[in-house]
């Protein structure tokens, strides 16, 4: 078999895995990023993770899925919303010199677009897009087997679509766009603002289901904002299929049967039945697999 290593490294959690002849996991490693005791923290953590996974060193080939903004030419994280204080970190160099393996990078979303697009949601459509709801909000567009990386590997960041008049105040990002607004963290400070110190996203959901009704404002903004973003990236790119997962919407999956009647105003007439929401078949592992694709035969030749 072929064995690659994935890293999926997210603003929380980072996780590390062997994966044989693709999809297959053999083993995984997670633990917190904890990015506010640095990247060289993290890396040092890292590097023992691949350790563990691989003992035998099975992989010579690595792939990274990271929060960006990333520079992809030099391998190099840049100014990013979730890895504060990453900047300048040449984490493929130093992934390289530390585990001895060859490295690759791409952005987090992305990878795990191409894994879905190659083995998951989107396999058989020629175009995709994947997006991811967690810490924050990332995108994955993939057409006819190509990710777009855009000219300075910004291509997909659809986070960063403004999606609202918002003057509130976000750590790094404009106000009023969809990762501002619809990311887990964005849900964080909401729960802490309307139910206090301690809670979060999750706690929002919890009262949701209990018919609270500040919960079932909060859901409502999400969706409408959510779904503007949706409807703008329908319209643009036109895909076959969305494939939507993070652990937002893969621990809330009713969310997607929600969100078509929000879009069908918002769209052309001619797409209001072509609205296709699906959650990633590889579920959380996207990132993960896809990851270890950037470093597999198929991808690189
Ligand atoms: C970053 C994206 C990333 C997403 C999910 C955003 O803040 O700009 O590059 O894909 O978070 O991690
Ligand atoms: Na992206």
């Amino acid at each position: 078999g072929v064995y690659t290593i994935g890293i999926d490294l997210g603003g929380t959690n980072m996780r590390v895995a062997l994966i044989k002849d693709g999809t297959t996991i053999v083993r995984k490693e997670e633990q917190a990023t904890e990015t506010q005791k640095g990247a060289a923290d993290a890396i040092a953590r890292m590097i023992s993770m691949v350790d563990a996974v691989d003992p035998e060193r099975k992989a010579s080939a690595i792939g990274i899925g990271s929060a960006g903004p990333l520079d992809l030419d030099n391998g190099i994280i840049l100014k990013t919303p979730n890895l504060v204080g990453w900047e300048g970190t040449p984490i493929v160099e130093l992934m390289r010199q530390g585990t001895g393996r060859e490295v690759y990078l791409n952005n987090d979303a992305n990878v795990a677009g191409l894994a879905e697009a190659v083995f998951g949601g989107g396999k058989g459509c020629k175009s995709s897009v994947f997006i991811t709801v967690s810490t924050g909000v990332g995108g994955g567009i993939v057409v006819n087997g190509h990710l777009l990386e855009g000219a300075y590997g910004y291509g997909g960041e659809i986070g960063c679509m403004i999606v609202a008049d918002d003057d509130r105040k976000h750590d790094s990002l404009y106000a009023g766009t969809l990762e501002s607004l619809c990311s887990g963290s964005a849900l964080n400070l909401q729960a802490q603002k309307v139910y206090g110190p301690g809670t979060n996203a999750a706690y929002i959901f919890e009262q949701y289901a209990q018919n609270d009704m500040a919960a079932m404002g909060i859901i409502e903004l999400w969706l409408e904002h959510f779904s503007r973003g949706l409807a703008s990236v329908m319209q643009v790119i036109d895909p076959e299929v969305f494939v939507i997962g993070g652990s937002v919407v893969l621990h809330n999956p009713w969310l997607l049967e929600k969100l078509p009647e929000h879009i069908q105003p918002k769209v052309y007439e001619g797409l209001r039945d072509k609205i296709n929401l699906r959650l990633p078949e590889l579920g959380g592992d996207a990132g993960l697999i896809g990851a270890a694709y950037l470093a597999h035969p198929d991808y690189l030749n």
